[in-house]
């Protein structure tokens, strides 16, 4: 028996130690879902976990002067035990500032009649200052968001294209596709795109994601949306900040479904059908009729293309966007930049679409709306006025 012990202390217990030592914050966090109201933040852990956000006002005192509000991931009366933390908090004031913490309980056991908890991880508010976030403001005559799109998981170019943009500015950064070549690992997105994104600005500043043609690649595309939750639970959405409304649209693979490079897995023939009759409810709806400025988003553009997926786009959703009134969509996809006047292409509206190796600056004010193009290397490439 003593030999057992000894045997224990020895060889098993430091095992134990390393395996509890393991457990960390992943990835994140970084925002997603902000309204006036509420907020969804997004981080994963090493191991499973329970994991909840500490939310405090922007008001100057210390995070630790009172017990601050804790809002947990919970599903059907349940908080949730796993390693991807989606933690949606509401009840927020709109156009209002908020500092939060992001804390994972390691779960090292989950029976019917018992649970295990390991060590507590979370973000710093030691060494640096706790993240602030801002919600959103339907009210404001003005509002600006930077666009990039095609990055294919080249974080040197996605940080060189943000230096660009001053992020105080922004009231948001918009993904209009592509930002991997396919998803196939949690690791693979998060080290395509998403960890520099939080990093440079995501934990503080949302990021509203248009899905790519490429995002629907891979083994791990099925999980898109539990990434980037919307409102919808589609990757198609819609949401509005100061004047402007905005319409993300999702045209699906650009060939037939069936199509060899899909072996017998697309569906987006039916997919686009259900987002046509989305699409109508939405331009019927009040919200979107009151806002002065409506801008519709997608990766692959409606036009210049004789491909199934574009031309199914172009024949089901443009009649709708142009009885709508659209007042700019903004694409990309083909990797250069292309801008379409209105009333060209049987659109009536101008298209943006941006190279893969810009980004655009949008800023909207009043009725009109300002797009200054930046390259890479932050050399002004152009500005359009609509
Ligand atoms: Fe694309």
């Amino acid at each position: 028996m003593k030999k057992l012990s000894f045997l224990f202390f020895l060889f098993i217990l430091p095992f134990v130690a390393l395996a509890q030592s393991d457990f960390k914050i992943a990835y994140g966090p970084y925002l997603q879902g902000m309204t006036e109201h509420e907020v969804t933040v997004v981080w994963t852990t090493t191991k499973d976990a329970v994991s909840w956000v500490e939310l405090a006002p922007d008001d100057g005192s210390h995070f630790y002067a009172e017990e601050r509000p804790r809002f947990y991931q919970t599903n059907f009366g349940k908080k949730e035990v796993g390693t991807l933390h989606k933690v949606k908090i509401t009840g927020l004031q709109k156009a209002t500032s908020y500092r939060y913490r992001i804390y994972s309980k390691e779960v090292t056991a989950f029976e019917p009649y018992f649970v295990g908890y390991g060590k507590v991880a979370a973000s710093n508010v030691y060494r640096q200052n706790p993240y602030v976030f801002k919600t959103l403001d339907l009210s404001k005559p003005e509002m600006t968001f930077a666009m990039v799109n095609d990055i294919h998981e080249n974080n040197e170019l996605l940080g060189n294209l943000i230096k660009n943009v001053d992020l105080k500015e922004m009231d948001f950064i918009l993904f209009n596709g592509d930002m991997v070549s396919n998803m196939f690992s949690e690791k693979q997105v998060f080290d395509g795109f998403v960890t520099q994104a939080s990093k440079s600005f995501a934990a503080e500043l949302p990021f509203f994601m248009a899905r790519g043609n490429h995002e629907t690649r891979g083994t791990f595309s099925n999980a898109y949306i539990n990434y980037f939750p919307t409102p919808t639970g589609q990757p198609y959405y819609a949401f509005r900040q100061g004047p402007v409304f905005f319409i993300v649209l999702d045209g699906g693979e650009d060939k037939p479904d069936s199509d060899i490079e899909y072996h017998g897995l697309a569906a987006f023939d039916l997919y686009r059908e259900n987002q046509i009759n989305w699409l109508k409810e939405t331009l019927e709806s009040e919200a979107f009729k009151q806002a002065p400025i409506k801008i519709a988003v997608m990766h692959v553009p409606p036009i210049r293309s004789t491909w199934h997926g574009p031309i199914q786009v172009k024949k089901h959703f443009i009649p709708l966007l142009n009885a709508a009134g659209i007042d700019l969509m903004l694409s990309a996809h083909l990797h250069r930049h292309h801008f379409i006047p209105k009333g060209e292409e049987d659109c009536n509206f101008p298209i943006l679409i941006n190279s893969n190796k810009h980004i655009v600056r949008v800023q909207a004010k009043d009725k009109q709306i300002t797009l200054h193009i930046t390259d890479d290397t932050g050399k002004f490439v152009k500005e359009i006025k609509l």
